[in-house]
């Protein structure tokens, strides 16, 4: 049988790779909505701010050890024990 996505990397991990991409969609989302506004209105810039501080919490949750799917920051943490083998393989 495959292995499970929770056999592989804890639900930490788990959640913040879902986490990071839905952080990532709003930081895309935020810079396109301000062509919806005028330039220099205050909705347009608020986006722009959005998508500064969206965009750099992206670096910091790229940056967190348990984001980082079966590198050696992973085992550290314990959070991704090897997916058992099969018999044979
Ligand atoms: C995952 C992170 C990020 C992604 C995917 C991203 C993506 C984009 C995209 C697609 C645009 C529009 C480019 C265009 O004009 O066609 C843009 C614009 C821009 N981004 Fe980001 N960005 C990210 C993070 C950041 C951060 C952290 C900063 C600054 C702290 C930043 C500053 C800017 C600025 C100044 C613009 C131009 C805005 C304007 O038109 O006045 N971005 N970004």
């Amino acid at each position: 049988m495959a292995p499970q996505a929770t056999d592989r990397c804890g639900n930490l991990a788990i959640g913040l790779h879902w986490l990071t991409l839905a952080v990532l969609i709003a930081v895309y989302a935020c810079i396109n909505l301000t062509d919806l506004y005028p330039k220099g209105g205050e909705p347009r810039d608020a986006l722009k701010t959005w998508h500064f501080m969206l965009g750099l919490t992206i670096l910091a949750l790229s940056a967190l050890p348990a984001n980082r799917f079966r590198s050696s920051a992973c085992s550290f943490l314990h959070c991704c024990p090897r997916a058992k083998s099969s018999p044979g393989s």
